[in-house]
């Protein structure tokens, strides 16, 4: 601050308009799974702060706007904001809904990150479920914070055991844990989500029970824990719904066309897929590093870059390595983990590109960057077997070197094959989980069927 004043502009990388907070690991599998409660004979009503189309004819959208010029300075102010404008319209919403319809709302089925949306629910009397995006070993480290059963924060070497879950080191939790100085605002909202659960009926998290058993038996000895995951479009899984080959709401435009062109001209299981999602950012250093390591590796290789993270590309990378590589701005990545061409995806490890990695049966290189990532690769790595975890330098920089060593284990020799066997079990069990019978189908079926006979 010494000369700030003198400067021109002052640039802050906070929240600004509200509405631009849509996140697209969190609307997916929300709006996935209300397809599934469609598709069982209940009527469903989308509520989104992001106008949108509806994905399909049993899913009518609501649309909560917010005024224009609403700011807010962090995270936790934003929290409250956003909880002030939203409770409110929401109440409203239904409010309209009760008088308006013949059908008037039985439940409210809201994100975890909002727990006050359980207040608005028993306002009207409506059975209150909140649903948790991220997988629930994740959930459970929040859980033992909000429980006061793992105080932060921890010492820089710390190992942690918590009920049913492997021993955890620091860099295998979730980042706002690691660093509570990192995302304080964050951290508080993960935490929230605990604050009011035990009175919610149902707590359904996008995942599958064989995946994540022993800490789901856990937790759902004390709590009404239902997995219903994973929420994947049926086309890519079971394929009982109609239609359903896509999630709805791209945020960025896939350049759909001309990724699955070109991996239709390359040659089965030799290609690696990198992506890291809506939010991350990579630094330059890192983006340098990788960019050289994927060129070491003599593999073709589609990478998302999002627009804004275009210009940490090093200059001229796209022109020297488009024989072998293909750089897009946002791909169709179902398609894309599903393409028989594909053989590992270099990813983040958000919660919905690693569930659908493992659904799809593609092996991962996991390069966690911040939030649940880390423990999500973790679990990935050493629990689940399904890829290999980079291991980052003293500056915490994945090299170059790193990146070739990884796609080499990844995409050949003896450990290659032991991980393309564990990816094929996992794409098999969350098929199951599914289909009709299975854990997560009969989790949504009694759900239905309380909501029907009530
Ligand atoms: C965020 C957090 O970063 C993540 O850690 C948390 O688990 C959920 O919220 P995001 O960064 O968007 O999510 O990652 P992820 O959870 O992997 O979701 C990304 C979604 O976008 C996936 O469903 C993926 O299929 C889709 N996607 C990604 C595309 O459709 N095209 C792309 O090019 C990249």
């Amino acid at each position: 601050f010494s000369n700030f004043e003198e400067a021109n502009w002052v640039f802050c990388n906070t929240y600004d308009k509200l509405e631009d907070e849509v996140v697209q690991g969190h609307i997916n599998p929300m709006l996935q799974f209300a397809k599934r409660l469609a598709s069982k004979g209940l009527k469903v009503t989308f509520i989104t702060t992001k106008p949108m189309q509806s994905p399909s004819t049993s899913i009518s959208i609501q649309t909560i706007e917010f005024p224009e010029g609403e700011k807010a300075n962090g995270a936790e102010e934003f929290a409250h904001l956003y909880k002030t404008l939203v409770s409110e319209r929401l109440a409203n919403l239904i409010d309209h809904l009760n008088s308006s319809s013949s059908d008037p709302p039985k439940a409210l089925v809201y994100d975890s990150f909002l727990p006050w949306a359980l207040d608005v629910a028993k306002q009207f009397g409506l059975h209150g479920a909140s649903f948790f995006t991220q997988s629930w070993s994740n959930s459970s480290i929040y859980y033992h914070l909000n429980q006061g059963t793992l105080k932060v924060p921890l010492e820089e070497n710390a190992v942690v055991s918590l009920p049913s879950m492997p021993v955890l080191g620091i860099n295998d939790l979730p980042s706002f844990v690691s660093d509570t100085g990192s995302y304080p605002g964050l951290l508080k909202m993960v935490i929230d989500r605990f604050s009011n659960f035990q009175e919610a009926d149902w707590l359904f998290c996008n995942t599958f029970k064989e995946l994540e058993h022993e800490v789901i038996n856990w937790m759902a000895s004390k709590w009404p824990i239902k997995t219903v995951g994973p929420t994947i479009p049926s086309m890519y899984l079971d394929k009982r719904l109609k239609d359903d080959n896509d999630y709805g709401l791209h945020l960025f435009k896939p350049d759909s066309d001309l990724c699955i062109k070109w991996l239709d001209s390359k040659e089965t299981d030799s290609v690696v897929y990198v992506s890291f999602g809506s939010l991350a950012g990579l630094t330059e250093e890192q983006m340098l590093e990788l960019s050289l390591g994927l060129k070491r590796s003599d593999r073709y290789f589609l990478w998302v870059v999002r627009e804004a993270e275009q210009n940490k590309l090093p200059s001229n990378f796209i022109e020297e390595t488009s024989e072998r590589g293909l750089v897009v701005s946002w791909c169709p990545q179902l398609d894309v983990l599903a393409h028989r061409a594909v053989g590992c995806f270099v990813t983040h490890c958000g919660w919905n590109s690693t569930l659908e990695a493992l659904s799809l049966g593609v092996p991962m290189i996991a390069m966690p960057q911040w939030t649940d990532q880390p423990t999500n690769a973790k679990f990935v790595a050493d629990v689940w077997q399904g890829g290999i975890r980079v291991s980052k330098d003293e500056k915490g920089v994945v090299t170059k070197e790193e990146v070739e060593r990884c796609i080499r284990e990844i995409m050949e020799g003896e450990r290659s094959l032991e991980i393309r066997k564990n990816s094929e079990k996992w794409k098999n069990l969350a098929k199951e989980a599914v289909d009709e019978g299975g854990s997560s189908d009969k989790n949504i079926e009694e759900f239905v069927a309380k909501l029907l006979c009530n």
